[in-house]
Order: C-alpha cells, then structure tokens, then sequence
C-alpha cells in the first residue's frame, strides 16, 4: 500500500518499545519513508550515542537532537522515531504536535527491560542498577508520553508487524 501522509508520524516513548523497529515496518506497510532521529544525530557526529554523552554530554545530545527533529519536522511527511527523551522537553512536544501525529509506544515496565537488559549501547542505563534506573525514568516520563496523540500498547506476544499494524489502525481512526 502506499500513501501520501499528510503529517509526519512521530514515534514517542521509552528505550525498548520498539520505536525504530515498529516505525520502519510501519514505513514499509505504507510505503513512505523513515527516518530516526538518533540516527541523523550519530552520522552528523561521526560517533556513537555513548560517545556523544561521554564526550560532549547529556545538554549537547539533547540540543541536537532538538535540531535534528525541528529539521526532519520541516521535510516531506515521514514516519519519524525519536530517541526516548525527546518527548521530554515542552519546546519539542510543542513542535511535534504543531506539524505531526505523536505515536505513544506504551509497553509496561518488565517488557522494556526484558527488551535492553543485555543492550550495553544506552548512556543513561550504564548505573549501578540499570532496572532501578529504568523503572525511575519509567515513572518520571509516562505523564509527559501521555501527552502523545495517540497511544499504541506493545505486549510481549505482539509481533513488530502486529505493532505496525495497530498503529495504522490508529492512526486511521482517530478522531
Ligand atoms: C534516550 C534514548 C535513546 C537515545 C539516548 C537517550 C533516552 O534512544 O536517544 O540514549 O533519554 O531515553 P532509544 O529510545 O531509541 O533507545
């Protein structure tokens, strides 16, 4: 099937609700590009995400990353995922929800670990006890995704097609 999306779908939510996965076969099911965040910021950096934080921190990842969205934003409609802070800040929200559908990825918290647990590769997990950390930040930001236009719950026996799929639904039938 191909379409022509009249707004970008942004994909919101925590590390491990399957954002870049559920927003490329999403991409694919419609026929539209997909684009990622994270990924624009690691080319035009030249290193990796932990590399970012290690060497430049957290406020200068964040600062890019907010460009990098305000830019992917201003292109064609696409299916666009974002790294799981970008929905934190008001100015993002603003800006998603000015030109775009914000899609809530929701998977509770004992799926998401299950899904990073042995993925070395996310800054802000590398603590004493990343579960803890996890569940904090869990907490901390389900009221800030909740602000998303739409919400799409993962559950552990739903394929990424599954996903796709639900978020299609969605999308077609909001209000
Ligand atoms: C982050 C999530 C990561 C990445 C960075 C920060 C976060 O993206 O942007 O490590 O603050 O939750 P994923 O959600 O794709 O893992």
């Amino acid at each position: 099937m191909i379409v022509r999306l009249a707004k970008t779908v942004v994909m919101v939510g925590m590390m491990g609700a399957g954002k870049t996965a559920v927003g490329t076969a999403l991409a694919r099911q419609l026929g539209v590009p997909f684009l990622d965040s994270d990924e624009e910021i690691v080319r035009a950096a030249n290193r990796s995400i932990a590399e970012i934080f290690e060497r430049d921190g957290e406020p200068f990842f964040r600062a890019r990353e907010t460009e990098v969205i305000s830019r992917l934003l201003r292109g064609t409609p696409c299916i666009l995922s974002t790294g799981g802070g970008a929905f934190l800040s008001a100015a993002n929200r603003r800006m998603i929800h000015d030109v775009g559908v914000s899609v809530w990825l929701r998977a509770d918290l004992d799926l998401l670990w299950q899904r990073v647990r042995h993925k070395t590769t996310r800054p802000l997990l590398r603590t004493a006890n990343p579960r803890e950390t996890l569940r904090e930040l869990y907490e901390a930001r389900m009221p800030l995704y909740a602000e998303a236009d739409l919400v799409v719950d993962g559950a552990p026996d739903l394929s990424v097609e599954d996903m796709a799929h639900s978020v299609r639904q969605a999308l077609l039938t909001r209000p």
